[in-house]
Order: C-alpha cells, then structure tokens, then sequence
C-alpha cells in the first residue's frame, strides 16, 4: 500500500500504522471509511456534533456514528418505533433523525430517555465504582433537558422522556420498537431496559450497545453477555467498542 509504513513484532505479526483511513475513539485502522465523506452521512454527523460543539468541540465519534445511522436505517425497513435510553445532547439521536429524515415517518416515534443530568449514580454496582464510572459520568451532570428540547423542536414524533432508567420506560407508548440504542453508562438501567423492550423488539431489530467494549465498562458487558445469553443470543463486538444484537 503506497505510503504504509510496515512494522513487524518479534513474532512476524505487522503493525497497523498507515495510512490510517481513521485513527479516533479507540479506533485506529486503514480499512475504508468512505462514508465519512458521503454527504448524506456528512450533514447528519454535523448535525449531531453541532449539540455538544459548545461542551467538546473536538469529539470524534464519526464511525460509532455511522453503526447508529446503519442500525436506524435498516429499522425503516420495519414496523416500529426508535427508541434511544441514554442520549445526552442527542449526537447520535440528532444525527439519526436527519440521516433517515425522520420527518417524514409520521406513523413513527422516537423515544428519548434521559435524566438529562447524568447518571443515576445510585445505580451503580461497587464494582463500577471502583472502576470509576461515576467520576467519569460527572461530565454529563448538567441539565441538559431544555437544549435537547430545542434541538428536536423541529422533529414532532421526537418523544422526549426526562427521569431516570427503569422508572420512566412504562412512558413508552410502543408496542413494536425497530431499533434500539442502550448508552447509559451504567449496567443495571441497561440490563431493566433491554428486559423491557426485548419482546416488544420486531424480528430484523438492530440493537446498539454503545458501551459494551470500552474496558472501562466491563461490568456492563458481563450484565449484558449474561442477558443476551438468557435470551438465545450473542451480541457482536464491533472495534469501535459498540455491541451488536439482531432481534431472532
Ligand atoms: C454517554 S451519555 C449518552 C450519549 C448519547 N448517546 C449521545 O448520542 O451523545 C450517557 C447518558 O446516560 C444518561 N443516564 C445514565 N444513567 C441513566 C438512567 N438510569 N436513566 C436515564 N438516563 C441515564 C446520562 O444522563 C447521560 O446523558
């Protein structure tokens, strides 16, 4: 490959170095990412960037982004609602709704769910304290509630839930879910979610696991593995850190 630098360890295994075609987010690869500048993908990404430009103006989380967009795309082709548990300023959210144009599903809803001021940390297990998760979610303390309504004010079939994972998933007025995004950062409301939505999720469903490989999160992955295996099912590990499960 033109310009690759080629390193090799002891073993004869080479290292990847470059040309590197994205190298953020824990993810460093010379595998095509186009799609970064496909234009569609470009305005939806910028979109979802622009709420929290003002908080983290140099966060890179382009391919993380693509998985969400792919994943939501393909629920277009099914009968359901979306439906995001853990959104923050919507990067993701707001990506989605311009990536699929989302206005234009009138017989679809979009169920955001949120504290909108960080994690509950009375959730968390004492191995995740000793992992540091609630020192790390401090960065999502702040109420964001009013800035995520006025970033979907212009989508009407966005449903904004304000309060904390499992209390407010009975709010949830969807009988069908065709796609489903889990990133709260914490196992237990993850775990109360995914056993809520499981059976209302149509056959073809992506779900998006946004914290399942990052090492930091460890205990969510082991609560989760430990949920998709009482259900039949393996959740993919994608090298951006996300999970993947298809609903059977
Ligand atoms: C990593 S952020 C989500 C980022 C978001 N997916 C995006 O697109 O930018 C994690 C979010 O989970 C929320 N959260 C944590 N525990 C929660 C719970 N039990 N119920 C509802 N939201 C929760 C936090 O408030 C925080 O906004």
């Amino acid at each position: 490959m033109a310009n690759a630098a080629a390193a090799r360890l002891p073993n004869g295994l080479e290292i990847v170095q470059g040309p590197l075609a994205y190298n953020a987010d824990g993810l460093a690869t010379q595998h095509n990412a186009d799609f970064l500048r496909d234009p569609r993908f470009a305005a939806a990404y910028a979109r979802g960037i622009d709420t929290i430009r003002s908080r983290r103006g140099n966060l890179e989380v382009g391919w993380r982004v693509q998985v969400c967009c792919w994943a939501a795309e393909h629920g277009l082709h099914l009968d359901g609602d979306f439906v995001e548990c853990g959104v923050f300023t919507g990067i993701y959210s707001r990506a989605i709704v311009e990536y699929v144009d989302f206005n234009q599903e009138a017989d679809r809803r979009f169920w955001l769910l949120d504290t909108f001021q960080g994690i509950a940390e009375e959730m968390l297990t004492e191995p995740e304290r000793r992992l540091g998760v609630d020192r790390m979610n401090r960065k999502y303390a702040g109420d964001c509630y009013e800035e995520v309504k006025a970033t979907f004010e212009p989508f009407p079939n966005v449903q904004i839930i304000k309060g904390a994972v499992p209390f407010t998933l009975e709010q949830v007025r969807a009988e069908k879910v065709a796609y489903l995004s889990i990133d709260m950062n914490a196992a237990a409301p993850e775990v109360a979610a995914m056993e809520f939505f499981w059976d209302k999720l149509v056959p073809g469903a992506v779900v998006v696991l946004d914290d399942y490989g990052f090492r930091a999160h460890i205990v969510q992955k082991i609560a989760l593995d430990r949920f998709a295996a009482s259900r039949g099912v393996g959740i993919l590990p994608l090298p951006t850190g996300q999970g993947l499960i298809i609903k059977p």
